[in-house]
């Protein structure tokens, strides 16, 4: 094949975070580091994670190590060489082998994978509740042109989601772990749902006061609407209920807004956590 691809995957820490790849990693993807090395299988040169497991925490390695990927080595891990590598500063190499220290079994939250058919195993919970998933794709380059590359990145999300992760509101307030202090009008945007599996919505709300209706709308406030359903007074701003809507289909990944009504009245509920389910 006359180009290399990766696929790496990890999670969104914060929600504001604007940086997709890291600095780290994005100059190990523009150098050749991964024609040669995937993180858990052995390809021309040893897995990133075994080189971690063989060093970490011993004195001088990662010295060492920076010399042989500098100078090229060959002999440690096997007969195969690796060529030097003159054109990365002793500290650019110094904060690749970093990265690769951290790495750890089963405790990863950053998966590689190289090739065009591969499975990445991603455990996305609510607590690691958006993966962002990137590839990458670079040929060779032939003559007088150099290589070119492509690259393209989604964000899968947990089927649940916070309340207080939504991703812009107007009207109301994030209270701790809800939403609260909701009047009527305000709406609440869940952006980059792939909502093509989902046939219904469940909410954990609750009200000590007016209740509202809930309108769920695909793209925008004036979008389509996709679900509604009733909250009532609950008997309490901490009295939780699951409230469920079946949800028309949306066969494209796109936004949700949900616009909380009850004209003329505030304190309407507190919104927990909303979840799409197959
Ligand atoms: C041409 C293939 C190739 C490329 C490209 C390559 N490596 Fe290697 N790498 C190897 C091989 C083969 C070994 C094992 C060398 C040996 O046994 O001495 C190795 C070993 C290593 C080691 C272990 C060194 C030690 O002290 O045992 C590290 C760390 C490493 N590579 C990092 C990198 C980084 C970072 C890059 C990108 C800047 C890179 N490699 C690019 C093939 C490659």
């Amino acid at each position: 094949m006359d180009a290399r691809t990766l696929v790496t995957a990890r999670f969104q820490k914060d929600l504001n975070e604007k940086e997709i790849v890291h600095p780290v990693l994005g100059m190990m993807q523009s150098s050749d580091c991964f024609n040669c090395h995937a993180v858990q299988q052995k390809i021309v040169g040893p897995p990133f994670m075994e080189i971690a497991e063989r060093y970490r925490g011993q004195a001088g390695a990662v010295e060492q190590s920076v010399q042989r990927v500098i100078k090229g080595s060959t002999g440690i891990w096997g007969e195969v060489p690796m060529l030097p590598h003159t054109q990365h500063s002793v500290q650019q190499v110094e904060q690749m082998l970093r990265w690769i220290y951290e790495l750890k079994p089963g405790k990863t939250d950053q998966w590689t994978s190289r090739g065009l058919n591969e499975i990445l195993e991603v455990p996305i919970s609510p607590k690691n509740r958006i993966a962002i998933i990137e590839a990458t794709y670079t040929d060779f380059g032939r003559g007088p042109v150099a290589s070119l590359t492509g690259s393209t990145t989604i964000r899968l999300r947990h089927r649940t989601i916070e309340g207080e992760h939504c991703d812009e509101y107007s009207g109301l307030s994030i209270m701790g772990s809800k939403l609260g202090s909701i009047k009527h009008g305000a709406s609440a945007v869940f952006r980059n749902l792939n909502l093509s599996n989902s046939s219904s919505i469940t909410v954990r709300v609750a009200s000590g006061g007016p209740g509202c209706t809930l309108e769920f709308h695909s793209g925008s406030k004036e979008g389509k609407q996709i679900a509604e359903l009733e909250v009532p007074n609950t008997g309490g701003y901490d009295r939780f209920v699951f409230r469920h809507a079946s949800i028309a289909p949306i066969p494209e990944r796109g936004d949700v807004v949900i616009v909380f009504n009850n004209p003329g009245k505030g304190g309407l509920m507190d919104l927990d956590w909303i979840r799409f389910d197959p």
